[in-house]
């Protein structure tokens, strides 16, 4: 196989997208070489988990008080220190400094909890079942400097149940994210995928709106 891309996973909890990335890279031929994972939190259990895979580790916290540029410097030293070609964020609870997605632009991913564009931001799941929706998901999209925005590439979807809360309707979701999050890293180590233009170009085609698939054909 060709060379392996470089990547960082950036995280601040439970970690189990970083799972599903470090399960993933376990195969042979999973074209993403997970070289470092970063936590803003010393006591994120995804830290352990990238340990036990032999993973490198750093913790770059937010002191109490201390200058939001301290953060955002010592942030992209660790990151720069992996030397990575991809950047993925994985329930990073950060703001990130728009010179370092400026740095990354079109090589950093996040997925984010809801079918953008609706719900950005927290309690997405809490928020669709608010409004009554029939439908809900999540979103793995380039990273952009304005907050869960950004081209859009792959959708997972589900039918909200009549007895969903919000603890059932969070793991239906993140079933889904630990398959369609590796999928995509997959096809972006595969240079199928790229971002041009704020546009997201798969296998040279723009998607002009993202891919989305269903439950049924995920889990
Ligand atoms: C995921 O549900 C993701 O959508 C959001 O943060 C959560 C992270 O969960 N951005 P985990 O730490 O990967 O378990």
């Amino acid at each position: 196989m060709s060379k392996r891309c470089r990547t960082v996973i950036l995280i601040s909890g439970s970690g189990t997208n970083l799972q599903a990335f470090l399960d993933a890279a376990r195969e042979p031929d999973y074209p993403l070489d997970i070289v470092g994972v970063i936590s803003d939190n010393a006591d994120a259990f995804g830290l352990t988990r990238a340990e036990r895979a032999g993973v490198a580790t750093a913790v770059v916290s937010r002191e109490r008080n201390a200058p939001r540029a301290a953060f955002d410097t010592a942030l992209a030293k660790a990151v720069n220190g992996f030397a990575p070609s991809l950047v993925i964020l994985a329930g990073f609870m950060r703001i990130i400094a728009g010179e370092l997605i400026e740095q990354y632009a079109g090589r950093m991913l996040n997925i984010h909890p809801a079918l953008l564009p609706r719900y950005k931001g927290l309690h997405t799941h809490r928020r669709a079942l608010e409004h009554g929706d029939r439908e809900h998901g999540t979103t793995v999209h380039f990273v952009t400097a304005q907050l869960d925005d950004g081209p859009s590439i792959l959708q997972a979807a589900l039918r909200i149940r009549a007895d969903d809360d919000e603890a059932s309707l969070s793991a239906r979701v993140q079933a889904m994210e630990h398959k369609i999050y590796p999928l995509v890293g997959r096809w972006f180590g595969e240079k199928r995928l790229r971002m041009h233009a704020d546009c997201a170009i798969l296998d040279d085609k723009p998607l002009n709106a993202p891919l989305v698939l269903q439950e049924d054909e995920l889990c």
